[in-house]
């Protein structure tokens, strides 16, 4: 038997369920790339080809590196990674012809992409595949250890494009000139800085796919929304995709204060790398100072009295407090003082997040139950995603912290041991939403499942 019924929910084995996860990542890979998901997404997508390549680092290490490799030959002359990376699939919308990218002075020759870009997590990605090698055999590390090496120059550009284009003096926050970009598309994050991206009436008419392709179009953002999702990429088009260009025009300029954490975390990571790889110190050194500046900024977007970080829109000038996940930004990169810290760790365990008494797995959902936002079945605004639990834990490991870090694996695996791999989930019944069978999160799962 490799199943047990809990309610009326399958629950796979370990070994049954590291086998289907393995199983999904097989299935959507095109040979050089695995889709984010077969149907509603059938292209690369920036971050989840991260959280692909470290769950294929358990399978295959070569062809962990070449996923890594296929994002990083699409990267932007100008050092932008970009969001997507477009295989010939035209059932997906809004596809390259849309975005309109092919006369970016700035864009690859060798592949059609969009014009923004994603959570820096890549960095991070590297460091999981080269410890899973070490961990294999002598061979596997030697490969991962030459990408490494090759890799290198990469994502040294993608941080300094970062850096250089995104690090707001409004707010020292990395900004955001779609919320796209931070990952967390339809979050509640975002509902205050969307009000003034108003579409005028020369926005084309577009038909959405994306609702086709889910059991119940609730699960997906509203027609209201993608106008604003859609009158951004009109935005960015007609400011050519120059980088600074956009920051100016777009209505849309968010300090993102998860991106900004990941940005610390990741520059750290990668400097560490490089230390491993004996890269110059003083590449080194830029890396560590915008992982500090970063941490910086993370920590003073703390409210002073409860220390959940916020978003910052710098069209009004204003924090942006939400209840959601990303509050708890700080927890991946440090720089808080110990006390803020443990206040935050102490909501976090707390019933408004993974000690909610309702939760069928004890991690935390994108939107806290108790908030007026909430929605259990709705994308980013309560469902529980797990990479973004994947994330949180790794980050607690490398801190020291590991009790958390093993609960979040131990129920991260829970949430997803009815062997669907999600997108996300509802976190009072852990009926499996959106996309079945998406990449990242057989690529968490299998991970979490093989790092016990
Ligand atoms: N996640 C977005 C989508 O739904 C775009 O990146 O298509």
């Amino acid at each position: 038997m490799t199943t047990t019924a809990a309610g009326n929910r399958t629950v796979h084995r370990p070994a049954n369920l590291a086998a289907r996860a393995a199983m999904v990542l097989r299935d959507n890979d095109t040979g050089t790339l695995v889709t984010a998901s077969p149907r509603l997404y059938p292209h690369m997508w920036s971050w989840d080809a991260a959280f692909i390549s470290m769950g294929l680092a358990h399978l295959d290490v070569s062809r962990a590196v070449q996923e890594l490799r296929t994002l990083f030959s699409a990267q932007w002359h100008d050092g932008m990674i970009p969001h997507i990376v477009f295989t010939g699939d035209d059932d997906y919308f809004p596809g390259p012809d849309r975005w309109g990218t092919d006369d970016a002075p700035q864009r690859p020759h060798n592949a059609r992409t969009s014009g923004i870009c994603q959570p820096p997590v890549h960095a991070i990605a590297l460091r999981r595949i080269i410890d899973t090698a070490r961990r294999t055999s002598e061979a596997d590390a030697g490969i991962a250890e030459d990408f490494a090496r090759e890799a290198w120059p990469a994502l040294r550009r993608w941080h300094g494009w970062i850096a250089r284009h995104r690090m707001s003096e409004a707010c020292g926050l990395v900004t955001i000139v779609h919320g796209w970009e931070s990952g967390m598309d339809n979050s509640p994050r975002w509902d205050a800085p969307y009000l003034a991206v108003q579409p005028d009436a020369d926005l084309p008419p577009y038909v959405r796919l994306d609702t086709l392709k889910v059991d119940d179009p609730r699960q997906r953002p509203s027609d209201d929304e993608y106008d604003r999702y859609l009158w951004l990429i009109e935005q960015l088009r007609r400011a050519g995709y120059y980088p600074d260009k956009v920051v100016e025009t777009s209505a849309f300029l968010v300090g993102d204060v998860f991106v900004t954490a990941v940005f610390a975390l990741a520059s750290e990571t990668l400097a560490d790398i490089g230390a491993e790889l004996d890269a110059p110190a003083s590449e080194i050194a830029e890396l560590r100072s915008w992982a500090g500046r970063a941490r910086d900024a993370a920590r003073r977007s703390c409210h002073p009295e409860t220390g959940m970080a916020r978003d910052y829109d710098v069209h009004t000038g204003t924090w942006l407090d939400t209840e959601s996940l990303a509050a708890f930004s700080p927890l991946l990169c440090g720089g808080l003082p110990t006390e803020t810290e443990q206040r935050l760790f102490d909501t976090l365990d707390g019933p408004g997040w993974s000690g909610h008494p309702g939760l069928l797995a004890a991690v935390p959902p994108s939107v806290s139950p108790h908030s007026g936002d909430f929605d259990p079945r709705l994308y980013w605004r309560g469902p529980q995603w797990p990479v973004v639990i994947w994330l949180f834990g790794w980050a607690f490991e490398q801190r020291g912290w590991q009790r958390h870090a093993s609960e979040f694996r131990a129920q991260g695996v829970h949430l997803a041991s009815d062997g669907s791999f999600g997108e996300y989930y509802e976190p009072f019944t852990g009926e499996p939403l959106g996309s079945p069978n998406q990449s990242w999160t057989a690529a968490v799962v299998l991970d979490w499942l093989c790092s016990v």
